[in-house]
């Protein structure tokens, strides 16, 4: 409870800056021309409020299959007319935590259930660095938003000691330390091989699941 508390005062400060920009990307082609090439644009289940508290400020994965959305009345932060509404993913679905960065970079967090296949683990070797496959993107928009997020065997989001991503076997920055997700915006994307690493840094057994969304400029 502390620190969904904590949580929401920090989203309350983005609200301030970002509450403009949380309308969601335009959707683009669905293409998937071969295995290692997949769509990048994947918008399935998307967070939405009930009706006595419509305006729909952040959301986030309160588990794999479950997301957690922050709904209010009008555009003021109110924190007292803010409230938590709880949404499951369809059965194909897993919940992934990013910023949808659709006009400024990364400003406010949005789960969304998707379909991604791109999903592995560490259970070979629990304190390795594991990395996904090398996948590379179609998109419509030149501009790309690709997310991971780790859960715990039990299928709560886990913080783990890193968590990064590479371009053309390039690290991208920044690295995240000591969360359970990570966003990156690539500007100019056009097929580049991205894979998606972590590392616990414990020797808990956890999952990764990593997707990418096309952003409309
Ligand atoms: C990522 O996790 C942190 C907590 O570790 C949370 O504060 C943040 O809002 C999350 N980001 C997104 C995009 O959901
Ligand atoms: C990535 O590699 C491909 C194929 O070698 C190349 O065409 C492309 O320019 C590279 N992109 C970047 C950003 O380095």
């Amino acid at each position: 409870m502390k620190m969904l508390f904590a949580q929401l005062c920090k989203l309350y400060t983005f609200f301030l800056v970002a509450f403009a920009t949380i309308a969601v990307g335009a959707p683009l082609e669905n293409e998937i021309m071969n295995p290692n090439l997949k769509r990048a644009n994947i918008e399935l289940t998307l967070p939405y409020c009930p009706a006595d508290h419509p305006v729909y400020k952040a959301s986030l994965c309160n588990s794999i299959t479950e997301l957690m959305v922050y709904c209010g009345i009008g555009s003021a932060d109110d924190p007292a007319t803010t409230i938590i509404s709880y949404m499951n993913c369809k059965p194909d679905e897993v919940c992934v935590e990013h910023y949808h960065a659709v006009e400024s970079e990364l400003d406010v967090p949005h789960a969304t259930c998707t379909d991604t296949k791109n999903k592995w683990d560490n259970f070979d070797n629990p304190n390795a660095i594991a990395c996904s496959g090398k996948t590379s993107y179609i998109s419509g928009s030149k501009d790309i938003e690709i997310a991971i997020i780790i859960y715990a065997s039990d299928g709560k989001p886990i913080q783990v000691d890193s968590l990064y991503a590479t371009e053309n076997d390039s690290m991208l920055y920044p690295i995240n330390n000591n969360m359970h997700n990570y966003t990156n915006v690539l500007r100019n994307y056009n097929k580049e091989t991205i894979q998606y690493c972590f590392h616990t840094g414990t020797y808990a057994d956890v999952t990764a699941y990593a997707t990418a969304w096309g952003i409309s400029v």
